[in-house]
């Protein structure tokens, strides 16, 4: 019945496919969609800005325009991988307002070619976002295709706040970075499970049946609290007794495409931990996962943030970098295989 496969080089969303698993409350271009990829995880000080700042440099580099954004409401620290100066505009979330808004003025260049730039603020406290203003924040960044990005890549929060979520959903392509240790690898499983109960709730909406997706998702909840059972008699169950509503987050599910990162290795075995977590993720939360292998452990990284210069100036010869390189070629290719107007 279920089948699953590492995807990283099939086609990427176009704008049906994306309609079809979000929430109808973010409006999907029909054209100009940028491909984009989400960096998130569970747990805080993995890596995440650090991935993703090296990631929009990389696609940035091939001749993409590319565009970063802080997504890390409250925690924003994207900035401290590039130089920014007092002056330099930063988006808020709790001051957006009004009927439509583009992200045009919060955009800032950096100093790397086909790379821009949207700051979080650090005037951000935890304010409350109003849900209607978010679906329009993530509704902006599939329009950012009509300004002529063609990559966007989200640096998200830690934790599962209901935005982190969202945005993680949103993307053509989600990364979750962590730790080869144990309490980041329960963290990240932890983010999944919350990801998966973001799909009861978007399939709630979609099939107008709200009661049916809270139910659901204490039903999964609880049976999570006897222990994880394999996702497939969670899906049988749910066939049985709302056999649409299984059809629409069966769908939602499959189509979401997950990857995982082990940042910090030190040694052979650990390597084997984002091989390890594909194979779970995929038996028990049912997405479309593949490994994008390892980042070695290395004093390069926090050198060259504490100089503000970009790691691969400073220590191109790096094994982290030479990691790096082997981790942004399956995400261009990706870009590649869909890009612009996949359909
Ligand atoms: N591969 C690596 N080798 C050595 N140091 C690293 C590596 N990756 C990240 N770091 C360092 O780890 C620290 C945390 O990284 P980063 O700020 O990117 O984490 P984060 O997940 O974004 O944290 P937060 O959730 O707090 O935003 C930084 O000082 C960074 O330089
Ligand atoms: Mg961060």
């Amino acid at each position: 019945m279920i089948k699953f496969t590492d995807d990283y080089s099939s086609r990427v969303d176009g704008a049906s496919a994306l309609r079809a698993r979000l929430s109808s409350d973010i409006l999907v271009p029909s054209e100009n969609i940028p491909y984009t990829v989400a960096i998130g995880g569970g747990k805080g000080g993995v890596g995440k800005s650090f991935i993703a700042s090296q990631t929009g440099l990389q696609f940035a580099r091939t001749g993409r325009k590319t565009i970063l954004l802080d997504f890390d409401f409250g925690g924003a620290n994207l900035h401290s991988y590039f130089r920014t100066s007092d002056n330099t505009a930063s988006l808020d979330p709790s001051t957006l307002a009004g009927k439509d808004f583009d992200l045009s003025q919060w955009i800032s260049k950096t100093e790397h070619p086909h790379l821009d730039i949207v700051y979080g603020s650090r005037l951000f406290a935890g304010a409350a976002i109003k849900p209607q203003m978010f679906d329009k924040l993530l509704t902006a960044v599939l329009a950012l295709g009509r300004l002529g990005y063609e990559n966007v890549v989200m640096d998200l929060g830690a934790g599962t706040s209901k935005h982190t979520l969202d945005a993680f959903w949103l993307a053509h392509r989600s990364v979750v970075v962590v730790l080869p240790e144990p309490t980041s690898i329960e963290n990240a499983y932890q983010f999944l499970r919350a990801v998966f109960s973001t799909a009861i709730q978007i399939a709630g909406k979609k099939e107008c049946s709200p009661a049916v997706a809270n139910e659901l998702q204490s039903w999964f909840g609880s049976s999570l609290s006897k222990g994880m059972s394999p996702i497939k008699d969670f899906f049988a169950d749910v066939e049985q007794l709302y056999p649409r509503f299984y059809k629409s987050l069966y769908s939602i599910v499959s189509s979401k495409r997950v990857g995982f990162i082990v940042n910090q290795t030190r040694n052979a075995e650990e390597k084997n931990t984002a091989c390890a977590m594909t194979q779970i993720v995929k038996d028990y939360f049912g997405f479309n996962t593949c490994s994008f292998g390892t980042l070695c452990h290395d004093e390069s990284v926090w050198k060259a943030m504490r100089s503000r210069k970009e790691l691969n100036a400073c220590f191109p010869q790096s094994r982290v970098m030479s990691d790096f390189k082997n981790f942004s070629k399956k995400l261009i290719i990706e870009s590649s295989e869909g890009g612009l107007n996949a359909e």
